[in-house]
């Protein structure tokens, strides 16, 4: 039997990701090991491999079959635009993609202005603003702490994620508007789905029947 290859993105969502495996018999001890510098971790005995990649980089992973399955953020998956399959949306690392600003900020959202809107995930912002607003805007790109931009001038409102809402409270900022819902998902390499079909489709159900219980 093949090793079956699972991406999971680094941080919280792994984490998540590991104790719902387990709920299914599904364990890997090597990777419990905080001190560990190794960045691939089997299961010999169920043959199968894990390894922590930057979220971004998990859909790229599993388009080219490097891993067969994948963990992720829905706003990961919206703006890398991969082709795989989103088998199933596991509930946990629930937030919001918002568009967020000071309230000031929300007369220009309305007025259809020419603003600048700084974000970490340009594509969801310009398929929100292009084609489901229709308001022509600036996308600049951001690589985190996003919330600076319209603090100190470079954007007028960001597009971002809120889950608690306590970055944008303590800054001084609001949701304008909500983009969509987000949470982590489990996306299956397009050819693995067929080769493995038995293996995934068992792991598919049995993740199932754990997640509607809960
Ligand atoms: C995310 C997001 C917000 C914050 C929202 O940032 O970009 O800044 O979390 O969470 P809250 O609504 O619970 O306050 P993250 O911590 O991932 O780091 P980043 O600033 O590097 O993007």
């Amino acid at each position: 039997m093949r090793y079956l290859t699972f991406a999971l993105a680094k941080g919280r969502l792994a984490k998540k990701s590991m104790e719902l495996f387990e709920q299914i018999g599904i364990t890997c001890k090597e990777m419990e090991d905080p001190a560990t510098r190794k960045l691939i971790f089997v299961n010999e005995e169920l043959k199968l491999r894990f390894f922590l990649a930057k979220a971004p980089d998990v859909p790229t992973y599993v388009e080219y079959g490097a891993a067969d399955v994948g963990i992720v953020g829905k706003d990961t998956i919206l703006e890398e635009g991969r082709r795989m399959y989103e088998v199933l949306d596991l509930g946990y690392g629930k937030c919001r993609m918002c568009v967020c600003g000071p309230e000031p900020a929300r007369e220009l959202l309305k007025h259809q202005e020419l603003i600048r809107v700084a974000t970490k995930y340009p594509h969801i912002a310009k398929e929100y603003f292009y084609n489901q607003k229709h308001q022509t805007v600036e996308i600049i790109k951001l690589n985190g702490s996003i919330e600076l931009a319209p603090i100190v001038g470079l954007s007028e409102v960001i597009v971002d994620i809120v889950e608690t809402g306590s970055t944008l409270k303590e800054n001084g900022l609001k949701v304008l508007e909500e983009v969509c819902p987000l949470s982590a998902r489990m996306v299956v390499n397009q050819v693995s789905m067929k080769m493995e079909n038995e293996r995934i489709g068992k792991l598919i159900g049995e993740l199932k029947s754990v997640l509607c219980m809960e």
